[in-house]
């Protein structure tokens, strides 16, 4: 059953077009990895998706649970169980990282019954606890302003906690991989895969297979220029490794022309 739906999406940026009629379907509960040359748009597709005001759709539309999402706000598709940990995480001081998951987590069950009284906090520290536990983080670390002063593999994996917490349905990880040491890798990939099942659906965007041996890939996309160009099984990703981008680039030219 596809899940997520990306019908023939144009964004622009500033009146510059960036993605050009990109198509992709997700299943529900897959893993789907993006790879793709720098600046094709990977970055751009996540933002678009979470609804981020500085990208234009122009035309296309995207049906997220049968819903198309474009017409949502980023709070509202947030409710609905999408998920982004973003390729550079924002840092809010003054916010802990307790504080600022426990207020996403009460807004989800406020946004789903409003007369909810949010979880009583004995057992969001329990909660807490056990996803700390599962990325191998120090406790210590909920008490932290929210990614103030975090190192490179502190932000991901605290974007990987805020996933555990809010226990969304589609996932998208931007580069989750970029600035891990080689545990941390290790660490953060076994967290997403201990949350993916058959109720989480991810798009990892990765420019390395490495990523791809922990976090198992149904389908691998090349993006280029806007668009997906290429899909395929984990295999793609490897072949990527060997031999590069330009074998692609070749083939969607002579389609071209
Ligand atoms: N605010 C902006 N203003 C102008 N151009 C932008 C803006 N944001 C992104 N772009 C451009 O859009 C294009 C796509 O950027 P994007 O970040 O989506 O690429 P990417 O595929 O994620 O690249 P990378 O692999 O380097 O992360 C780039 O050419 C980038 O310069
Ligand atoms: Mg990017």
């Amino acid at each position: 059953m596809s899940y997520l739906e990306i019908k023939n999406l144009h964004v622009s940026i500033e009146d510059k077009e960036i993605l050009k009629g990109l198509n992709l379907t997700v299943e529900q509960g897959k893993v789907h990895a993006i790879m793709g040359p720098n600046g094709t748009g990977k970055s751009t597709l996540a933002y678009t998706l979470m609804g981020h005001p500085n990208y234009t759709v122009t035309q296309g539309e995207v049906i997220f649970k049968g819903q198309n999402i474009l017409e949502l706000e980023p709070d509202e598709r947030s409710r609905l169980g999408i998920f982004l940990a973003f390729q550079y995480p924002v840092a809010i001081p003054g916010v802990t990282v307790a504080n600022f998951l426990r207020s996403a987590v009460n807004a989800r069950r406020r946004a789903e019954n409003p007369e909810d009284k949010g979880l009583p906090i004995p057992e969001f520290r329990k909660m807490l606890k056990e996803k700390m536990g599962l990325l191998k983080m120090d406790q210590a670390f909920a008490g932290r302003y929210l990614n103030d002063g975090f190192s490179g593999g502190e932000k991901k994996r605290a974007e990987i906690l805020q996933m555990a917490t809010l226990k969304p349905e589609i996932a998208i990880l931007d580069e989750t991989d970029s600035g891990l040491d080689i545990d941390a890798l290790r660490i953060v990939s076994e967290g997403v895969n201990a949350l993916s099942g058959p109720d989480l659906g991810v798009l990892v965007i990765t420019h390395y297979q490495r990523l791809l041996n922990y976090i198992k890939p149904d389908v691998v996309h090349v993006m280029m220029d806007g668009r997906v160009v290429e899909s395929g099984g984990p295999d793609l990703a490897l072949h990527l490794e060997e031999r590069g981008y330009d074998w692609i680039r070749e083939k969607v030219e002579e389609a071209a022309a």
